[in-house]
């Protein structure tokens, strides 16, 4: 389904920060439990995204009417996050991030994904990513996770 109104990816400016930070919460708390409960309470996250991860990674949003509604955090090649608030999934909007992911980083990408979320999973097959190895839970949350890797 088509987002029903004007949408767009662009990179977030330091002022977007905290709205960005505030979707991938709403994200991760409606993904329970496909995905683990976060470990840290919203305001450590809050200060640890807004101060260390997005000033020094590349951020960009999806935006829906001048409404932030999508996150994605670049590091390298991997992409860090990717989070579409819940009200706006299953329309696009997660297509159109990993889209601009690829083409910023036209060679390969790579990302971490919970073995539990299957949804995400098959959003990122779908997409051409696929796994390439995996761990039993070396995460803060200390679950089974699976490595996905894109290549052109
Ligand atoms: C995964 C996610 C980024 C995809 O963005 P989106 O805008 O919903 O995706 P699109 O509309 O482009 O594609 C839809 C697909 O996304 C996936 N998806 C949709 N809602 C989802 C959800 N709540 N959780 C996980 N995956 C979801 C499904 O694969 C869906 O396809 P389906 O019809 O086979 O179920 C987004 O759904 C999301 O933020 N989900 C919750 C958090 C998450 O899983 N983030 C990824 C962490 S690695």
């Amino acid at each position: 389904m088509a987002v029903d109104g004007v949408s767009m990816v662009r990179r977030a400016e330091k002022a977007d920060h905290r709205t960005a930070t505030e979707v991938l919460l709403r994200s991760r708390h409606a993904s329970i439990p496909a995905i683990p409960p976060l470990v840290h309470s919203d305001e450590e996250v809050k200060r640890h995204f807004v101060g260390t991860v997005m000033p020094s990674a590349e951020v960009w949003v999806a935006e829906v009417d001048e409404t932030v509604t999508g996150v994605l955090v670049l590091n390298g090649n991997w992409i860090e996050q990717l989070y579409v608030d819940p009200d706006w999934t299953n329309q696009g909007l997660g297509a159109a991030l990993v889209e601009r992911a690829k083409a910023e980083r036209p060679e390969a990408l790579d990302l971490w994904t919970f073995k539990s979320n299957q949804g995400a999973q098959r959003f990122y097959e779908r997409h051409d990513f696929r796994a390439v190895g995996g761990t039993d839970g070396d995460n803060e949350e200390g679950e089974p996770d699976i490595h996905y890797r894109w290549t052109r």
